[in-house]
């Protein structure tokens, strides 16, 4: 049995098709039922919990032979990296109670440090828990941002005709695939092929600049006009007012996109066994059917 924590996310909902398509026993855990139907439509066990309710979850991760560990994020957090670390305590809880001895831990390039790095401290405080629960074998995977995020850009495209954030246009940075991340996770999670605590980056097919990826997706959609802008720190965290985020989630936000900038963040170098497969060209696809309708 493997358990999946946000089975219903960008790479927790991959991770739960693959293993299932290939005749795996799974138990999908997330809040929200009916984003778990396809999976319990094909054979899933479902747990439809809070991470918070440590009980709900020793029971959910009672039987498994391994777990996706995940701490999802709560933009609406007064006190981001506290709400990281009650899941985080959580989560480590339960891994020690339920027994359960292989842990695939999301975590985050960047994750290697302790400050400046925004809304990856929680995942460095999640580290540094479960790297000291005893007898549990933990891989930590430290992927680089996701290409999934250029996706906030949709309404701004459809609106303004141009794309943008607070990281700067010409720099040039490892992206990922969140499938890349799930193809490596459901490699680890079925052949539990690691011992101890460890940790593997993964930093997508290639570096790539937001100046390319702009002229990619304006490629693909049809919109030579289609630019990249740089916004100012000051003008992107008013810009998330408007999405809900905390003040605190807002401040983080701008904090991890200076770290990116200052690239202090991903200062990994790349090699064959960090590098995977999908070039951002074909994740680009999506923006057709997203940009038609
Ligand atoms: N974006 C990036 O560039 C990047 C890079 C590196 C690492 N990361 C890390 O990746 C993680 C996000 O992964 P993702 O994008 O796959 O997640 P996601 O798409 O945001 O999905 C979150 C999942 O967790 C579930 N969930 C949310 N709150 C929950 C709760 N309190 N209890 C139980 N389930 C809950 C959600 O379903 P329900 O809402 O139905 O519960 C959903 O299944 C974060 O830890 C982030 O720091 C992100």
């Amino acid at each position: 049995m493997i358990v999946i924590t946000g089975a219903s996310g960008h790479i927790g909902s991959k991770i739960a098709a693959s293993l299932l398509l290939q005749g795996q026993k799974v138990r999908c855990v997330a809040r929200t039922a009916e984003k778990l139907e396809e999976f319990a439509g094909k054979g899933a066990e479902v747990s439809t919990i809070s991470l918070a309710d440590t009980s709900a979850l020793i029971k959910a991760f009672s039987g498994a032979d391994a777990v996706f560990a995940m701490i999802p994020p709560n933009y609406k957090a007064p006190d981001f990296r506290a709400y990281q670390n009650a899941i985080g305590a959580s989560l480590a809880e339960a891994i020690e109670k339920s027994g359960v001895k292989y842990i695939v831990n999301l975590s985050s390039q960047g994750a290697h440090l302790p400050d400046g790095t925004g809304p990856i401290k929680g995942l460095h405080d999640q580290e540094v828990r479960l790297n000291k629960l005893n007898g549990v074998n933990i891989l930590h995977i430290r992927p680089t941002y996701f290409m999934e995020n250029v996706l906030a850009n949709i309404d701004m495209i459809k609106h303004m005709g141009i794309m943008g954030s607070a990281i700067r246009g010409d720099l040039k940075f490892p992206m990922i695939a969140t499938k890349d991340i799930a193809k490596f996770a459901v490699e680890r999670l079925m052949k539990k092929d690691y011992t101890g605590t460890s940790v593997k980056d993964l930093l997508g097919q290639r570096d790539i600049s937001m100046n390319e990826v702009a002229g990619i997706i304006a490629k693909q959609v049809n919109k030579p006009g289609l630019k990249y802008v740089q916004f100012s720190y000051e003008d992107t965290e008013k810009g998330l007012i408007g999405m809900g985020f905390s003040a605190d989630v807002r401040r983080l936000f701008v904090e991890m996109s200076r770290a990116i900038n200052e690239q202090f963040i991903m200062d990994i170098p790349r090699t064959k066994e960090n590098t995977t497969e999908t070039p951002f060209e074909e994740f680009a696809k999506l923006f057709i059917g997203l940009l038609l309708d």
